[in-house]
């Protein structure tokens, strides 16, 4: 073994004396020189990097509130018309803007109204015993499937409504379904009630009130949801927002005939022991074109019938406080017959109001007036569906005054729906033929006040006065259903005949939603004054963006400065 290998046997390291650096180099001067310009770098470069990651923070803080910011004009001129872009299909189009505005709200990077311009109370309504902090509302159709309440009223609606939601799910018509005429902003659609079903919207909207049970504190198991339904965590118990108000819409399956009326109330109580628990108000639509046959329920008889049926299962609700019922009819039957029908559909169920408008399956003209539509456009008028956007307003303005005087007018007391002699049958229709009037005519061949008189002929020499029991005042302002009156036949001692017709006491003003063709805040301003509590808003927004509902706010405050 040579002496390495015995070394390394032995592990034995060969003492050689290791150099070991000073402990204070030599630095050459020109080394030390350029020591201190890295130096100076590193302190440029961590200044530069300071400043560029300052600005990125404030452009990001300043991107996001701009952004977020319902108010920023970006909303209408950029994301509108790439939407438009990107999905040539309107209903692609309204998935994708679901889609997003859902996933940026569970980030909380949805758009909103910033500021909170509803505090000065300016533009405050009452309805149904609230106080709406604005009369601006979405309709039915943009959330048909609840995804969306709570970001939507981010963006400033006092209301929102959602559905339609159909008892089963369904498909509703083949697409294409949606189209869009951009040089009106206007659209046609026949969706014919897509409906996820109404157990799947209630799991939806029961989610929603569980996650703000846990928000403010109070769990998150059935306890819970019934502490925040019965109004405990002081917020309605539909919009769980104050000062906001959550409709729910629900409608008939399309299998379901309407004139099984049986059938057709099954239905619709379906989906009130379904929805309504979560609902502030419940509105029953009898009104979209793109069912077959639906619109045939505003005869005064079916009618009267199925919101009959309505108010009493919403009695039923296992909440403190009911929903208030509405019903939503068409603007294409607007004779003075049909909506008096309607009317008194409303006084004899009980139900609390009318929302006025609907799509339409005229055609109004073009505006502005003179204007040859593009020829792809004009080919689109021919689709079947119904009509939305700015063209309508004047026809829902009109119908909104119609509906405000007959409503005011008070019950007509005519005899008992089955007594009238020459109804006519109900009017039936396949739903889809453009134009048709398909509500068989409402008249009576005796008129109100005969009625009357036949009414008294028929009584005891004692006769009775039609007596109206106003409902007592709401006990609790929540209590949405308490505005709908009670009317009763009294007997009182009053001369034999001709009576004169007793001034019925109506009980408390039915309440009116229009919706169709509003898109500025003068044609808000003017819905209301012609007696409607809320204007509703949908095509607006399609071609507006999420901005549309502070925009048109913001306008009905400047109309209000400058009359002043
Ligand atoms: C694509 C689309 C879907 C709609 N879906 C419904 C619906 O499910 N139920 C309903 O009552 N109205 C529905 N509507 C009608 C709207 O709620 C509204 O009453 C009508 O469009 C008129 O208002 P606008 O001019 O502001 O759009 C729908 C409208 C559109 C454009």
């Amino acid at each position: 073994m040579n002496s390495a290998a015995q070394m390394r046997a032995l592990r034995i390291r060969p003492s050689v004396p290791r150099l070991r650096p000073s402990q204070r180099p030599f630095v050459h001067p020109t080394r030390q020189a350029s020591t201190a310009a890295t130096d100076a770098r590193s302190v440029a470069t961590r200044t530069k990097n300071f400043v560029y990651g300052t600005a990125l923070t404030l452009a990001l803080s300043f991107g996001y509130l701009y952004v977020t910011d319902t108010r920023s004009s970006i909303h209408e001129w950029l994301i509108v018309p790439a939407l438009r872009q990107i999905y040539p299909d309107g209903e692609d189009a309204h998935h994708a803007g679901t889609k997003i505005v859902k996933a940026l709200h569970s980030f909380g990077l949805n758009p909103r109204e910033r500021g909170d311009p509803d505090a000065a109370g300016d533009l405050a309504v009452e309805v149904f015993g609230h106080t709406l902090v604005n009369p601006i509302g979405t309709s039915a159709g943009m959330d048909k499937g609840a995804d969306i309440a709570t970001p939507v009223f981010e963006l400033g609606a006092g209301l929102v409504e959602v559905g339609a939601v159909t008892p089963l799910a369904q498909e509703g018509n083949p697409k294409p379904r949606v189209f869009r005429l951009p040089s009106q902003n206007a659209l046609i659609n026949r969706y014919g009630f897509n409906s996820e079903g109404a157990e799947t919207v209630a799991m939806r909207l029961r989610h929603r009130v569980r996650q703000f049970a846990y928000h403010v504190g109070l769990g998150i198991d059935e306890e819970a949801e019934r502490k925040v339904l019965d109004g405990e965590a002081g917020v309605p118990p539909g919009s769980l927002v104050p000062g906001r108000l959550l409709a729910v819409q629900i409608a008939k399956n399309k299998t379901t005939s309407e004139q099984d009326i049986e059938a057709v109330k099954r239905d619709y109580t379906a989906c009130v022991n379904q929805l309504a628990k979560y609902a502030d108000i419940i509105v029953v639509n009898v009104s979209s074109p793109n069912t077959p046959g639906l619109r045939a329920l505003q005869n005064v008889e079916p009618l009267t019938q199925l919101l009959n049926s309505v108010v009493q299962a919403a009695q039923k609700v296992d909440r403190k406080t009911k929903p208030a019922i509405m019903v939503k009819v068409s603007p294409d039957e607007d004779s003075e017959e049909q909506v008096s029908g309607i009317c008194e559909a409303v006084w004899d169920s009980g139900v609390d109001g009318v929302i006025v408008g609907n799509t339409t399956k005229k055609r109004p003209d073009p505006i502005p007036k003179g204007y040859f539509l593009p020829q792809e456009e004009a080919n689109l008028l021919l689709e079947q569906g119904g009509y939305s956007g700015p063209q309508m307003f004047e026809r829902t303005l009109s119908l909104v005054k119609k509906y405000r005087k007959t409503l005011d007018d008070g019950p007509k007391q005519l005899p008992p729906l089955s007594s009238k002699p020459g109804l006519p049958p109900v009017g039936h229709s396949t739903g889809d033929e453009p134009d048709s009037s398909i509500v068989a005519k409402l008249q009576s061949s005796i008129s109100p006040s005969e009625a009357l008189d036949s009414v008294a002929s028929k009584l005891p020499p004692a006769s009775v006065e039609l007596h109206s029991e106003a409902s007592p005042p709401p006990t609790n302002i929540d209590d949405l259903s308490a505005s709908a009156p009670i009317v009763t036949a009294k007997p009182v001692s009053v001369p034999a005949r001709n009576p004169a017709p007793a001034p019925v006491t109506a009980g408390p003003r039915k309440v009116i939603f229009a919706t169709g063709g509003i898109t500025n805040g003068r044609q808000a301003r003017e819905i209301l004054d012609a007696g409607a509590s809320v204007a509703q808003v949908y095509t607006a927004i399609i071609y507006g963006g999420v901005g549309t509902i502070s925009r048109i706010k913001e306008e009905m405050r400047e109309e209000a400065r400058n009359k002043k």
